[in-house]
């Protein structure tokens, strides 16, 4: 009985049609700078350009190059510690956590080629 299931992909299709953008997508990266500066900098290389404060912290430039994006505003937005390790847990209010994520997104470097096969 295959009817029930095109039935029901077209149903959800529609429906993602007319949903609006996640709330993580929401951010204002101009914004999110200020919030990095405020909260990000004294670890992170905040620019696109420059050394971290914090060797240990990478510069918020690549710091997308392993992180899925929403899962990163996600465990913001939690408050859940991003890195079991040396960063701290941060608790935002206000919805800064999508803007910061905005941010970061606007200023990610190109990751390098993979390595060839050895
Ligand atoms: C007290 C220092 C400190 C502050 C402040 C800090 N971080 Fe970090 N962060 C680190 C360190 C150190 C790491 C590397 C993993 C570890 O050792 O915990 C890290 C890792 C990360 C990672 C994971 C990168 C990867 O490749 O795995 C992300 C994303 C990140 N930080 C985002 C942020 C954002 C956004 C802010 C500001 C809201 C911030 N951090 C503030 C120290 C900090």
């Amino acid at each position: 009985m295959r009817l029930p299931i095109i039935l029901i992909a077209a149903v959800s299709l529609s429906a993602c049609a007319i949903e609006p953008a996640p709330a993580w997508q929401s951010g204002d990266a101009e914004v999110g700078h200020q919030v990095a500066q405020d909260l990000c900098a004294s670890c992170h290389a905040i620019e696109r350009t420059g050394d971290s404060p914090n060797a240990a912290a990478p510069p918020l430039r690549r710091a997308l190059w392993n992180f899925r994006p929403d899962w990163l505003a996600d465990d913001l937005h939690a408050s859940r510690a991003v890195s079991l390790r040396r960063m701290p847990v941060f608790h935002f209010g206000e919805g800064h956590e999508y803007d910061v994520v905005a941010y970061l997104l606007s200023i990610q470097e190109d990751a390098p080629p993979m390595p060839p096969p050895s």
